[in-house]
């Protein structure tokens, strides 16, 4: 029997909507290797008529996307609740804003950093809020003060000191200054600082790809770096990271329904949640909707560290299997798309 043919439909910032529905244009935010992934995919195809469709799959790119826009996207979504909808745009602010995040995680007896959010009319008396952010300051030792909306740690200060916070509010005022004139949710955010350092001086970010309440794959990056990247590790850091993804592995069992909840509470049905383990528990930092940087275009670390990877390959896939899958980007977004066809069918 031949199976059905399932339709699926784009929406960008310029993409899917208003006029641009008549200009066929290329898939926003497209990861390395994406496209060639999903058109190996039996039985899925891209359509350019809404009203064809089984699945809408939004792709804007969350920090560039203006309250405008969501607006505009809410009320073309009316039209289509028929359909299977990936990555929502009802919930954007869920996952855009991250105190909004946190609080959602608060509230579904998730754990996260403790957090003050200040919008920008509570900013006029900035007095206020320095001493507030000063006695946070004093009851958690190390706190990040940051906007709530920006991504790859732009608009983001790791502070230690009571010193620094007037000078920092100033800089960030100005930022979200700008930023809130499209983006009306904009705000600063003072966070717990969660402190994961190992007695050699690593910490260990987790993140885990989540699709339909499954997780498909995951990777722990490990730095002696206050702000962490996977971008940063060298060959120094090969050993710790084989063994924290060995190990992240085992425990997964354990913590999988929590990570699963993270990302179906915000409202998502897939994403690359981030998160440290304290005690072995998933304290979550931000959900990304459409995972990018640097592990999805070069892969791991610095040229030294792929290499020895790659090179090792044959040694490692049975104990970091999670490692390779990640890799094959083509392999990977094949199996995304199958995922979401096998969801699209049965559900
Ligand atoms: N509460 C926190 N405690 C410790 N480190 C944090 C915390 N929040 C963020 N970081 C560090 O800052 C980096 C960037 O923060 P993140 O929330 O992921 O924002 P983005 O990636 O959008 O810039 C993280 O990878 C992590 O290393
Ligand atoms: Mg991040």
């Amino acid at each position: 029997m031949k199976s059905k043919n399932i339709n699926i439909y784009f929406i960008g910032r310029r993409q899917g909507h208003s006029f641009y529905r008549f200009f066929p244009s290329k898939i926003e935010n497209l990861r390395k290797d994406e496209e060639i992934g999903f058109k190996k995919t039996n039985n899925l195809s891209r359509t350019h008529n809404i009203n064809s469709a089984n699945i809408l799959f939004y792709r804007n790119k969350p920090e560039k996307t203006t309250d405008q826009l969501v607006n505009s996207l809410i009320q073309q979504s009316k039209k289509h609740d028929d359909k299977l909808v990936i990555n929502d745009i009802n919930s954007f602010y869920n996952y855009d804003s991250k105190d909004r995040a946190f609080k959602i995680w608060q509230d579904n007896n998730l754990l996260c950093p403790k957090f003050l959010a200040f919008s920008i009319l509570e900013l006029n008396d900035i007095n206020k809020i320095s001493k507030k952010i000063a006695e946070f300051l004093k009851k958690y030792k190390k706190i990040i003060l940051r906007s709530n909306n920006e991504t790859g740690s732009r608009g983001l200060y790791v502070i230690d000191s009571v010193n620094e916070i007037d000078i920092i509010l100033i800089k960030l005022k100005k930022r979200i200054n700008k930023l809130v004139k499209y983006r009306k949710d904009t705000k600063i955010i003072c966070v717990e600082y969660l402190e994961t350092k190992s007695t050699n001086g690593y910490r260990d970010l987790y993140r885990v790809h989540v699709l339909f309440n499954k997780i498909i794959c995951f990777y722990v990056s490990t730095s002696k770096k206050d702000i962490l990247y996977n971008s940063l590790m060298s060959e120094k850091e090969i050993e710790r990271f084989i063994r924290k993804n060995h190990e992240f592995g085992l425990l997964l069992p354990k913590v999988k329904n929590d990570i699963l909840k993270s990302v179906e509470v915000l409202g998502n049905n897939i994403g690359a949640v981030e998160f440290f383990l304290i005690k072995n528990k998933p304290y979550f930092i931000e959900l990304n909707p459409l995972w990018g940087g640097h592990a999805a275009r070069n892969g791991f670390g610095n040229d030294n560290m792929m290499t020895y990877l790659l090179k090792n390959k044959n040694e490692l896939i049975n104990k970091v299997p999670n490692i390779y899958k990640w890799l094959d980007y083509k392999g990977f977004y094949n199996s995304i798309y199958s995922n979401i066809i096998d969801y699209y069918n049965n559900k």
